[in-house]
């Protein structure tokens, strides 16, 4: 059995106050049922320590996340934030390779393949990100697209480390659109993920491996989506600057 996983991505959304505020909301409605979740907030950089001191004093069962990380641990990287800098404040899971990052900061395979390296070496739980344009599912050739994608964000990786690894299948479409892939649409490629997973490391890794779905969810729909057999959970944009909505997410994910 795979361990369900609910991943808020706040994007750039939510000062540091307005952070502490959302994270207390969320912290107060926690229960047990919350144990057989990972459930992970993904803040703005700026904002992790703010979100770690909170659920420290609260002891919520609930894990940080950073939206995007650069592969070396130091240097001359203007602007950029390394893995030493955001576990020494409370990360323990990141982002990597959002289609967001990939569509307006220009990160490539290359680069996604790099961080997850990175990200593995240093212990820590990558969410790597993977989905194809509304033209390459107009196409019709998006089960491959985005098996390459999973190919090359794993490369070089062993099967125990991509067994520990979280995919996220986020149709670019689907996205901040309102316009959710129907379960069908969303099984049918977290499988392909699953099966390609499974061609190159094995069946162990492949059943190990978390796959999410992202792009629109809320809680009127991911019952459904959460229901499929290869979808493990969600990572959640819109959805998740809500305490009710993404702490209601958490419930469908704990059933
Ligand atoms: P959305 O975003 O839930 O607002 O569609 C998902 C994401 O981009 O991770």
């Amino acid at each position: 059995m795979r361990k369900p996983v609910i991943a808020g991505n706040w994007k750039m959304n939510k000062t540091w106050a307005q952070s502490v505020l959302l994270v207390q909301s969320i912290s107060n409605r926690t229960d047990d049922s919350w144990e057989s979740v990972d459930v992970v907030v993904c803040p703005a950089l700026c904002n992790i320590k703010a979100v770690q001191s909170v659920f420290d004093f609260d002891r919520a069962p609930i894990a940080i996340g950073a939206q995007n990380v650069h592969w070396e641990a130091e240097g001359a990287y203007t602007g950029e934030a390394s893995i030493p800098m955001i576990k020494e404040i409370g990360a323990t899971y990141c982002i990597v390779g959002h289609s967001e990052r990939r569509e307006m900061f220009g990160e490539t395979d290359s680069m996604v393949n790099k961080k997850v390296h990175a990200l593995i070496q240093a212990g820590m739980t990558p969410i790597m990100c993977v989905g194809e344009s509304l033209s390459i599912r107009d196409e019709g050739t998006y089960v491959d697209y985005v098996s390459k994608q999973v190919s090359a964000g794993l490369a070089g990786l062993d099967a125990s480390h991509v067994a520990s690894c979280i995919i996220a299948y986020e149709p670019i479409w689907a996205i901040g659109t309102g316009r959710t892939a129907t379960p069908e649409q969303a099984q049918e490629v977290c499988s392909a993920i699953r099966a390609q997973v499974a061609a190159e490391y094995g069946d162990q890794a492949a059943q190990s491996v978390r796959v999410l779905y992202g792009g629109s969810m809320k809680p009127a729909n991911a019952e459904e989506l959460i229901g499929q057999p290869d979808i493990d959970g969600g990572l959640i944009g819109g959805a998740s600057l809500e305490a009710e909505d993404f702490c209601d997410l958490v419930k469908v994910a704990a059933r």
